[in-house]
């Protein structure tokens, strides 16, 4: 089983931590992972030109093409977000809409593969979960089986409050609660829990 986490920061710092934890975890768990993050990476907005949609390929020849082969081979996904402006960062968007080249090529491209999502923002209550939301949204509407952490706890996924610091990601112990919480749940339904 092998499992893709996508950083959507552009930094080096909270989310970029987060996600390499959660990675970790997953892997003591018995997973395979590879991760992308967008930092440094070149990636358009999608242009909406369809080229898709008749050539079964996206026409935008950047750092996506490094994303498009993990995806394929990934039985989960994990999307790691920092919280822009009550959402997820226009980045994890971009990622999110040059998606659309795989589907338009495999209407089943992303079906049964199971997704779980985390988000950091600055504020404690800054949007996380809006932009989890967004996250899930993607995963229905492509048929990925989204995963939350449950009740008491984690709820639509892994929540984190940096106050702007690595060190605030890293000192908040509800945070990590809800992650261990939503990767508990992952693995369950990917079956590799040990
Ligand atoms: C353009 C921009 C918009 C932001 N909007 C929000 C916001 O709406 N809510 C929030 O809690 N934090 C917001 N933040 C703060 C980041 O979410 C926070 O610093 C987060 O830890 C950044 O993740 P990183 O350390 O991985 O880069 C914003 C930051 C930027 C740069």
């Amino acid at each position: 089983m092998k499992i893709v986490g996508i950083c959507g920061s552009p930094r080096e710092k909270a989310t970029d931590h987060i996600l390499k934890e959660a990675l970790r975890m997953l892997e003591e768990r018995g997973f395979a992972t590879t991760s992308f993050t967008v930092r440094g990476k070149r990636i358009s907005p999608c242009l909406h030109c369809d080229f898709c949609l008749t050539n079964k390929e996206c026409r935008i020849r950047d750092d996506m093409y490094q994303l498009y082969p993990l995806l394929q081979e990934a039985d989960g996904i994990v999307f790691a977000t920092p919280v822009y402006n009550g959402g997820v960062s226009a980045q994890t968007k971009a990622v999110m809409d040059r998606c659309r080249a795989l589907v338009a090529a495999d209407f089943d491209f992303f079906r049964g593969k199971a997704g779980m999502a985390v988000a950091v923002g600055g504020d404690r209550m800054g949007g996380q979960e809006l932009a989890i939301t967004q996250i899930i949204a993607f995963y229905v509407l492509n048929g990925v089986i989204p995963v939350g952490g449950g009740s008491f706890g984690a709820n639509l996924g892994a929540t984190f409050w940096s106050k702007d610091t690595l060190e605030g990601a890293m000192e908040d112990a509800e945070g990590w609660r809800s992650l261990r919480k939503t990767i508990r749940r992952f693995s369950d339904l990917l079956g590799k829990e040990k």
